[in-house]
C-alpha cells in the first residue's frame, strides 16, 4: 500500500532499497510497530463505546521549574497557567471529545498501523473510531479541521474509499475556506485571545485539506486559497535566519498587527513544534504543486532545524531557544513530525540524502528505549516525552496523541523508501 511517493522520487527509493542490508537493521521499526498496534488496540478497546479519544497523559507543573524554562519571572506568565489537575488525576489518562483540535489523530494512528500491518482488527478500530468524527463535518469554529478531518477521514479515504467519506472531506473543506479572509490572504486561526486576526504557524498543516478537496472536486479554489495562505505566511511568520514566530495577527487592511508566541518560550524564540509544522506544510505545498519556491522554503526551513538542533538523538528541547538543561523536557512531537517532513522532503531536494538521514535518525530515537513505550504502559500511547504547552503549564513532558501519529506516519514513509514489507521484518 504505498501512498506517498512522488514517481521521480523512485530513483532515491531504488537507490535505498538497492543496499544490502540486514533483516536486523530493522529491528527498531518492527519494534516500533509491533508496539503501536498493541498500544493502539488496547487504547481502541477501552475507550470503545466513550465517545471519547486518547488525548495525553495529566500533568501538573512547579511555578520554579516554568520560570527556569521560560528564563522569564512567574509573574509575566501566572496568568496564562492551566489549572492545575486534582493530585488523583495526575497520571492517569486524559482523553477528548470530537470537537477537540486533536480529535482526529487516534483515529489516523489506527489507519497508520493498518496500512502497516493489514490487521483486520485496526482497519475494523478506524472505520469506528474515525466515523465517531462525522458530526465535525458542520463545525466551523476552528482552524484545526485539516487536523481533524484530514488525519482520519482523509486516511480513510486513501485506504478504505467510499463516497460518503469524499463528502465529508469536501464539506469540511468549505468549512475551513469560509474563515479565509482576502484582504489578509489568510485563513483565520482562532477565534479567542487578545489578537485581532491570529493566524499561527500550524495552519500549515490544515491546507492539506483544501489540497484534497480541488482533487475531489476538480474545483481550484480551495487550492487557491491553500496557496494564498502559505505565500501569505511565507511573508510575514518567517524571520532572515528562517525561523519562525508562532502566531501573527493581522490588522483589518492586512497589515501585521503584532508577532507573538503562545507556546513557546518568548515572542522571539523558535518553538519546536512550530518549526515542525512549517517544515512539514512547505513539503506538502511543493508536493501539491511542484513550485520550486515551496521547495527551496522548506529545505531552508529543514537546514535550520538541524542546525539548531541542541541534542545529540535529535528530539529537540521543546523550544529551539529552551536552555540545555538536564531538566529541559524535550518534545517527541516535534520530533516525529519532523521526521516524516524530512523523509518526504528527501524524495524531493536534489541532496535529499541528508534529509533521509535525519529522519531515520529520529525514528530511531523514538523506537528506543527512551521514548517508546513498554506494552500495557504509558496509558496505552506509543511514545513518551512531548510536550504540548510548557508555557501554560499544560502537557509537560507527556504522550500526546499528535507525537504517536506522525511517529506512525514517519515509519510508513521509511517502509515505503526502503520497500520494506511488515511480514519480512
Ligand atoms: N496546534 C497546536 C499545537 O501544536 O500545540
Amino acid at each position: 500500500m504505498k501512498r506517498f511517493l512522488a514517481p521521480f522520487a523512485a530513483a532515491i527509493v531504488a537507490a535505498t532499497a538497492c543496499q544490502s542490508q540486514d533483516r536486523t537493521d530493522y529491528d527498531w521499526v518492527k519494534k516500533g510497530i509491533d508496539v503501536s498496534v498493541s498500544q493502539l488496540e488496547l487504547t481502541a478497546d477501552r475507550l470503545r463505546g466513550t465517545g471519547m479519544m486518547p488525548r495525553s497523559i495529566w500533568s501538573g507543573y512547579d511555578l520554579d521549574f516554568l520560570a527556569r524554562q521560560l528564563e522569564a519571572d512567574p509573574a509575566t506568565f501566572r496568568d496564562s497557567l492551566r489549572k492545575q489537575p486534582d493530585a488523583e488525576m495526575i497520571g492517569t489518562l486524559r482523553t477528548c471529545g470530537i470537537y477537540d483540535w486533536t480529535s482526529g489523530f487516534f483515529p489516523g494512528s489506527l489507519w497508520y498501523a493498518y496500512e502497516l500491518t493489514g490487521d483486520g482488527k485496526l482497519l475494523a478500530d478506524a472505520k469506528e473510531y474515525t466515523s465517531l468524527l462525522n458530526p465535525v463535518r458542520e463545525y466551523e469554529d476552528t482552524h484545526d479541521l485539516g487536523f481533524m478531518i484530514g488525519c482520519s477521514y482523509g486516511n480513510a479515504l486513501r485506504l478504505a474509499p467510499a463516497d460518503t467519506i469524499k463528502d465529508v472531506i469536501i464539506e469540511t473543506a468549505d468549512n475551513l475556506r469560509e474563515r479565509f479572509d482576502e484582504r489578509t490572504g489568510c485563513i483565520r486561526s482562532w477565534d479567542f485571545g487578545h489578537w485581532n486576526f491570529p493566524v499561527i504557524i500550524d495552519n500549515m498543516m490544515n491546507l492539506e485539506l483544501l489540497f484534497n478537496a480541488s482533487k475531489l472536486t476538480g474545483d481550484d479554489s480551495y487550492a487557491k486559497v491553500a496557496l494564498t495562505h502559505a505565500a501569505t505566511t511565507m511573508k510575514n511568520h518567517f524571520r532572515p535566519d528562517f525561523t519562525c514566530w508562532h502566531v501573527v495577527s493581522y490588522n483589518d487592511d492586512g497589515t501585521v498587527e503584532m508577532r507573538e508566541t503562545f507556546q513557546g518560550k518568548s515572542h522571539d524564540s523558535s518553538w519546536a513544534r512550530g518549526q515542525a509544522w512549517a517544515v512539514y506544510g512547505y513539503t506538502v505545498c511543493f508536493r501539491e504543486t511542484g513550485d520550486s519556491t515551496w521547495l527551496d522554503f522548506a529545505q531552508k526551513i529543514a537546514d535550520m532545524i538541524m542546525e539548531r538542533v541542541k541534542t545529540d538523538d535529535a528530539v529537540p528541547y521543546w523550544d529551539y531557544d529552551a536552555p540545555a538543561l538536564d531538566e529541559t523536557p524535550r518534545d517527541a512531537s516535534a520530533a516525529a513530525v519532523t521526521a516524516s517532513a524530512m523523509l518526504e522532503l528527501s524524495t524531493y531536494a536534489k541532496d535529499g540524502q541528508k534529509y533521509f538521514d535525519y529522519g531515520e535518525k529520529i525514528l530511531k530515537s523514538l523506537s528506543g528505549e527512551r521514548y517508546l513505550a513498554k506494552p500495557g504502559e504509558n496509558e496505552g500511547f506509543i511514545l513518551r516525552h512531548s510536550t504540548g504547552s510548557l508555557h501554560h503549564g499544560s502537557e509537560i513532558d507527556v504522550p500526546l496523541n499528535y507525537a504517536d501519529y506522525y511517529y506512525l506516519e514517519g515509519l510508513v514513509r521509511y517502509m515505503d523508501l526502503k520497500g520494506l514489507e511488515y511480514a519480512d521484518l
